[in-house]
């Protein structure tokens, strides 16, 4: 299927790792929870073992997300990207969030790949290279993405905050839809995002206004945004035209079926 901004078969709501701050982020509890909730796409971060296994983390680091440092102690180097997955595997990354997610396990991307797949499921993933990874990372994860998605009607999306992440999916599974993401509108932005061939810009909410969002669908891009946890911020970029939103508050908002 081509994506482009005219034929978009994903929906206006995106559940931000999974099911927000209601489970352990970037776990299979956490899409499980934020599918009960009745979401049908789902975002979150993958990055790389020292292996090179896709696994689902935010950070650079285990710490905040897992029991590595307990586990492993201070000694250890608590950078994800420095493990292979079979050690990775083995981490408990649900406790710190709450006792009811204890002991659930830290995902590879292929397992949540199949969740996703299985259950007709929208996936935004985006590729989160350990510091320093970016090519690597933006590689292997397409490579994947495209294995695993090769008989689904619908593709996943492949986003990024890094270009060269993009640049490095784009040369190995151009067929898959591409979305930049933006904290800042860096200077060439747009540019960069035309040369990535990409079909969505992504920009944290509070960058769309009525001259962003001009500038991007005026030279085709789909306008999405993260993370939009209230109902005014969703109504000011509704107004503006913005199509897409990330969350956290799979609680709040109630995404129709259609949608
Ligand atoms: O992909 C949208 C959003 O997840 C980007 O920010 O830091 O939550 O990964 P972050
Ligand atoms: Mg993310």
């Amino acid at each position: 299927m081509l994506i482009t901004e005219e034929n978009w078969p994903y929906p206006t709501w995106i559940a931000h790792r999974g099911a927000g701050k209601l489970a352990p982020e970037n776990t299979l509890a956490a899409f499980r929870l934020g599918a009960a909730h009745g979401y049908r796409m789902f975002e979150c971060d993958v990055k790389l073992s020292a292996d090179g296994v896709p696994f689902l983390l935010h950070d650079d680091t285990l710490t905040r997300t897992s029991n590595a440092l307990l586990q492993w102690g201070a000694d250890v180097s608590a950078v994800g990207g420095d493990h292979d997955w079979g050690t990775l595997s083995q981490l408990d990354a649900g406790s710190w969030h709450s006792r009811a997610f204890a002991g659930e396990p830290l995902p590879c991307f292929e397992n949540i790949a199949h969740f996703c797949l299985h259950n007709g499921y929208g996936l935004n993933i985006e590729i989160k290279p350990t510091t320093g990874q970016a090519r690597q990372t933006g590689t292997v994860v397409a490579q994947h993405a495209a294995r695993l998605w090769r008989n689904a009607s619908v593709p996943p999306l492949l986003s990024s905050f890094d270009p060269e992440a993009l640049a490095a999916a784009h040369d190995t599974a151009p067929h898959l839809p591409r979305g930049l993401l933006l904290e800042t509108l860096w200077k060439g932005w747009l540019e960069t995002a035309l040369s990535l061939e990409c079909v969505a810009i992504i920009c944290d909410h509070t960058l769309w206004e009525t001259s962003s969002v001009t500038q991007a669908q005026s030279a085709g891009f789909r306008c999405l945004s993260y993370t939009v946890n209230d109902a005014s911020k969703a109504q000011r970029l509704l107004d503006l035209g913005v199509e897409g939103f990330i969350t956290d508050r799979v609680d709040l908002f109630a995404p129709a079926s259609s949608q």
